[in-house]
């Protein structure tokens, strides 16, 4: 079997998608759960271009052992430096200088002849790897390159000392058997790809990243670059839960595997969606909510009679516990603790015994606490700034034939400080007053409630977008009781907001 290196891009591609900027905090949270994932290489961002990134690689070069740890550049001498400076600290660092190598990139954006692009790739490259011990070189919109000057950029950048070529389909514009012929093409014709480890990059534009990806394994390449939840500019970025499944349902026939601990995908998945606010869609392959749910009469009596009639993959694969016990309210703290365990959470300390509490005020409220419950419990822990505002208190009167109006009471420290407003519902009466708290800065760019599993007494979650500048942050809250979920997010957003800042 041959073993298919993952460089996971969730910090960098994925966050480069509107909507889905995270903080430093969140960032590390991330990095750890890919580091239980156990993927080959995390790129933690892009050093050079802003103070926050630059921070973001260094914490993530600093905190994760196990895994490489990569930021991207530019193919400028100032851009390789911030990026080894922030990289520094890795066990396994990777400097990744990228520059295009299409005619259209060339002309229009770089302004440089083909001759010039191939000598800064051997410049740029030998400048990076005087610097770090790795360095990956990708040609930028590989795939509408001519095949044979991409093989020369390529042979140029491994003599000059790359350890890895990437092919990224940038605009995800390839069909599966193009990249089979062109990954085909790089294997026969770059000097020294036996030293070098070739790569592949996909963009899901026309809905091709994963069968595109796929087909360059087939073709012999070693690496698959991909984000969780398949998040990423546009339309995304190939989906590492479907790399991984793929290769694992499938071994014979790709004749490879990943090194991924496919038990941590579902985690994974979540902690993602609960950071970034964005679910992926019912019918998302492996994660979305639907992705194992059989309807059809015909089907589940299949499924009851020997599984494998209608299904390909376990549920348990991809860390989706079959629940043999329903906790409730009499349930003890290690019945907690193990199921948390089961879910792939290992909360400790005060993150255990407040997520503890919180099971119990949900289990006061609901008959049966659910897997989705607990899960959403627990990555509820991440949500808390210790040293940001806390919900004292609020009130809300609303109705057909009155103006909403709410009174919400916000701690920080030793201030406490309460506003009333009123507003367009009950919802908006609070944020208003949350506002008035805070002294504004900020707009409600967008806000949605769902519930987190079925059933009239369901937890709510709710999400709120907040502008500032150019900035947008995301805030999450959690309860049985949706106005209490919203109030939570809203002020989680603000919380976060001033972190940021
Ligand atoms: O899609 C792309 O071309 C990229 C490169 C910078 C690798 O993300
Ligand atoms: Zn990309």
């Amino acid at each position: 079997m041959k073993n298919i290196r993952i460089f996971d891009t969730t910090l960098r591609d994925g966050e480069q998608s509107p909507g889905c900027s995270m903080n430093l905090q969140e960032k590390l949270e991330i990095a750890a759960r890919l580091e239980a994932l156990k993927v080959d290489v995390i790129e933690a961002g892009f050093a050079v271009s802003s103070p926050d990134d630059f921070e973001a690689v260094r914490a993530v070069a600093g905190s994760v052992r196990r895994c490489g740890v990569a930021s991207l550049a530019r193919a400028t001498e100032k851009d390789i430096d911030a990026a080894w400076e922030a990289l520094k600290g890795a066990a396994k660092p990777c400097i990744h200088v990228f520059l295009a190598t299409s005619g259209i990139h060339m002309e229009y954006k770089l302004k440089m002849t083909p001759e010039e692009v191939l000598a800064k790739t051997s410049a740029m490259v030998r400048y990076a790897k005087g610097l770090c011990p790795t360095v990956e070189f990708s040609a930028e919109d590989a795939t509408r390159s001519d095949p044979a000057f991409l093989a020369r950029v390529f042979s140029a950048a491994v003599a000059a000392g790359a350890d890895v070529i990437n092919v990224p389909d940038t605009v995800g514009y390839a069909a599966p058997q193009e990249i089979y012929e062109l990954v085909s093409y790089l294997r026969a014709n770059v000097a020294g790809i036996g030293k070098a480890v070739l790569s592949i990059h996909c963009h899901n534009d026309l809905g091709m990243a994963v069968a595109n990806s796929l087909s360059a394994v087939k073709a012999g390449a070693d690496q698959v670059e991909c984000t969780l939840n398949g998040i990423g500019e546009r339309a995304g970025n190939a989906a590492l839960e479907e790399i991984a499944l793929s290769l694992a349902t499938k071994r014979a026939f790709y004749g490879a595997e990943t090194g991924i601990d496919t038990k941590q995908i579902y985690r994974a998945s979540r902690t993602l969606s609960g950071i970034i606010g964005v679910t992926p869609t019912p019918n998302k392959p492996i994660v979305g909510a639907n992705a194992f749910a059989h309807e059809a009469g015909i089907h589940q009596h299949g499924v009851l009679a020997n599984p494998l009639t209608y299904e390909i993959m376990n549920p348990a694969d991809v860390g989706i516990p079959s629940s043999k016990m329903v906790l409730g309210k009499h349930s003890g703290r290690h019945a907690f603790e193990d199921r948390l365990k089961d879910l792939g959470f290992d909360l400790s300390g005060e993150a255990l015994t407040a997520a503890f509490g919180q099971f119990k005020k949900l289990a006061d409220r609901k008959k049966a606490v659910s897997d989705e419950d607990i899960a959403a419990l627990a990555g509820e822990q991440t949500l808390e700034i210790a040293d940001g505002y806390h919900i004292e208190r609020f009130v809300v009167n609303s109705g057909s034939t009155i103006s909403a109006m709410a009174t919400v009471k916000l701690s920080r420290g030793d201030e406490v400080q309460e506003e009333a407003s009123t507003g367009d519902g009950p919802i908006n009466a609070a944020f208003n007053a949350i506002s008035r708290i805070v002294g504004g800065g900020h707009e409600l760019e967008d806000f949605s409630i769902r519930s987190v599993t079925e059933g009239g007494d369901a937890l709510g979650e709710a999400v709120v977008k907040l502008k500032r500048g150019n900035e947008i942050i995301t805030g999450r809250g959690l309860s049985t009781d949706i106005l209490e979920a919203s109030i939570k997010a809203y002020v989680n957003g603000i919380n976060k907001m001033a972190v940021r800042r």
